[in-house]
């Protein structure tokens, strides 16, 4: 996820070690390439950027010496155009009397990089931070001053982002909000704006707040707010932060994996965007629809959502995939594939060990190698034809949350796609996460006594909500240490239902469309004393049958659902996992990114 910074001071100084300390304290949101601008009085603005960690770019481009009264730092995680000096941020304007930079995504970067062009300006990236810079260029050379030139670029740049830019001749620096963080904050004689409070926090506890839609003028004498929308001037008060460093890095959580499960409608909703604005999906659906035979293919979590992704091509586009794990695809498949055949890998960090071998696998016999992948620039999307970045940013906590809820949307976006769906449709599922979590919260932290005793328990869905149960069960047991088994509900009476005995829980997760199957599974192990747990809907026939229900919001849709159903799962593995005096961010024995066979 990127992360801007951006400081004036009264007098010039020498800015470098002070961006550079901005930029370690931006780098636990994950990044690819690092970048510098310092503007001088005399109109000189230094630029200085790459591709690398910050320490290491910093001392080969001599950030430290970097001097002026304002400084913008940039750390890029790649999204549109591939990790690289130019693409890395900031962008100077087409006559370098201007630089800026930006976080998030302007989703609609290709058509305004065209439109940029063809009106004469120097486009030097393809990176869509530098057409936040074009954006508001293009307004300053029709005589706006800067506050009306964003306002007109706010219209032409679609998508969720921030941005900071300065210009020569005037000492001031203006950002702008929308969809992305940003907090500003008042120095002696200054200023500072960031993507996120941490970065802020050691230079002052004297913080402004920004909203969506606020364009912000930075001065040595402290900052103005004006609306976007109308132009006029907004009066917010600085608030004196108490939070420390680490606590303001979780956001308010306690926990990474807390954030990261309420981020997740955030994070769908730019994917959406992005998938609506990428080239690579039209190439890709086309690829899909000629195959003679698609493979999903992933690991762990991935896998899960190529086991979902694999229900949405049948269901909603009628077209079979083979889902797989990746080593089984290399001593089950990958002998009789070839060159008609497509392959899906599906990863978060886009370097695991088991799924490269089976591209590799794949690669050697001729066969289309797509992804999903979350890192870009990993060697996975290196290696691929073409890549879909899962946009989540930079997930921390070990046990995978909204990297999952993205590869399963965009297999259902794929899907929908594919089938010719209007995918207008699936807007609404940022808006059901939000109240769907509101919902299940506490629903979930109730239930904590019923496992209390228990180290064993088990998962259990059909159709749609099976992936869903595998990988319910595999956050219980990452992060609670018990054994937990996910399993087709249908299954449980061949074998398993020998271990019910009294208060034993069984969670089941009901698909709108399966509840009489729930029903009867739930029958059959409440009859031998166990405790049945149905996480579904509203439905009556749930609250008769099962003695607990965890409702959740109604969706109109049951392949949007089984999505939201994951949800309730991730926060009960979180509160049992702090129940039993764990770390949910970092379970023992477990890596977040497996490099090893
Ligand atoms: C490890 C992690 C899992 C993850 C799996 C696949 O085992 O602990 O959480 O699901 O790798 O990782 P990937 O990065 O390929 O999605």
């Amino acid at each position: 996820m990127c992360g801007i910074f951006g400081i004036i001071t009264r007098d010039e100084q020498q800015l470098g070690p002070l961006l550079i300390d901005a930029g370690r304290r931006l780098s636990y949101r994950g990044y690819d390439s690092v970048g510098c601008a310092t503007i001088h009085r005399d109109g000189k603005i230094d630029l200085r950027k790459d591709a690398g960690k910050v320490d290491e770019v910093a001392n080969r481009l001599g950030f430290s010496e970097m001097t002026g009264s304002r400084g913008i730092l940039q750390l890029r995680w790649a999204t549109f155009g591939a990790p690289s000096q130019v693409n890395s941020q900031p962008h100077l304007d087409s006559d370098g009397d201007m630089v800026g930079a930006h976080n998030g995504n302007v989703v609609n970067n290709v058509e305004l990089r065209q439109q940029f062009i063809a009106e004469g300006m120097i486009v030097r990236s393809t990176n869509d931070g530098e057409s936040c810079v074009h954006a508001v260029e293009r307004y300053v050379d029709r005589g706006m001053d800067p506050i009306e030139a964003i306002r007109h670029a706010y219209q032409d740049l679609a998508g969720d982002y921030s941005f900071v830019i300065g210009r020569v001749g005037e000492e001031k620096l203006y950002a702008f909000k929308k969809g992305s963080g940003l907090v500003a904050g008042l120095l002696d004689g200054g200023a500072v704006i960031s993507s996120d409070l941490p970065s802020i926090l050691p230079l002052t506890r004297r913080i402004v707040r920004i909203e969506d839609g606020e364009i912000v003028t930075l001065t040595p004498d402290g900052i103005t707010i004006h609306g976007v929308a109308d132009g006029q001037i907004i009066q917010r008060e600085p608030e004196l932060v108490q939070e420390t460093m680490e606590a303001a890095q979780k956001g308010g959580y306690p926990h990474f994996m807390l954030k990261e499960i309420h981020e997740q409608p955030v994070v769908a909703g730019e994917l959406l965007h992005l998938l609506d604005a990428s080239p690579d999906v039209n190439p890709i659906i086309e690829k899909i629809s000629q195959a003679r035979n698609v493979y999903l293919i992933g690991c762990g979590t991935s896998y899960h959502a190529c086991l979902a992704g694999s229900v949405y091509f049948s269901r909603i586009a009628r077209r079979v995939t083979i889902p797989v794990l990746a080593p089984q695809f290399i001593a089950q498949y990958a002998p009789a594939v070839g060159p008609r055949d497509v392959g899906i890998f599906v990863s978060q960090s886009g370097e695991t060990k088991d799924v490269l071998n089976a591209i590799e696998a794949g690669k050697q016999r001729g066969m289309g190698i797509f992804s999903l992948v979350n890192v870009v620039g990993s060697t996975m999307t290196r290696i691929s034809e073409r890549s879909l970045p899962l946009a989540c940013g930079y997930e921390i906590s070990v046990p995978a949350t909204k990297t999952f809820t993205n590869q399963v949307l965009s297999f259902l976006y794929l899907a929908y796609r594919l089938a010719g769906l209007d995918t207008a449709s699936l807007a609404v599922i940022p808006d059901l996460m939000v109240k769907t979590l509101e919902a299940v919260s506490h629903q979930v932290q109730a239930l904590e006594p019923d496992f209390h005793r228990w180290n064993d328990f088990y998962c259990l869905g059909y159709g749609l909500t099976f992936p869903i149960a595998l990988e319910g069960a595999l956050k219980l047991k990452e992060i609670t240490y018990s054994h937990c088994e996910g399993m087709l509900s249908t299954e449980f009476k061949h074998g398993p239902l020998s271990a019910v005995q009294d208060g034993y829980p069984i969670v089941f997760v009901a698909g709108r469309e399966d509840v009489p199957l729930i029903v009867s599974g739930i029958n059959e192990v409440t009859c031998r004393g166990a405790l049945a747990i149905a996480i579904g809907e509203a439905d009556p026939r749930l609250d008769a049958n099962a003695q607990k229900v965890v409702v959740m919001p109604d969706s109109g849709d049951s392949n949007i659902a089984a999505l939201l159903s994951v949800l309730p799962l991730q926060l009960l593995s979180y509160h049992l996992s702090i129940a039993r005096g764990f770390d949910p961010d970092f379970p023992r024995n477990l890596s977040k990114t497996l490099t090893v066979d």
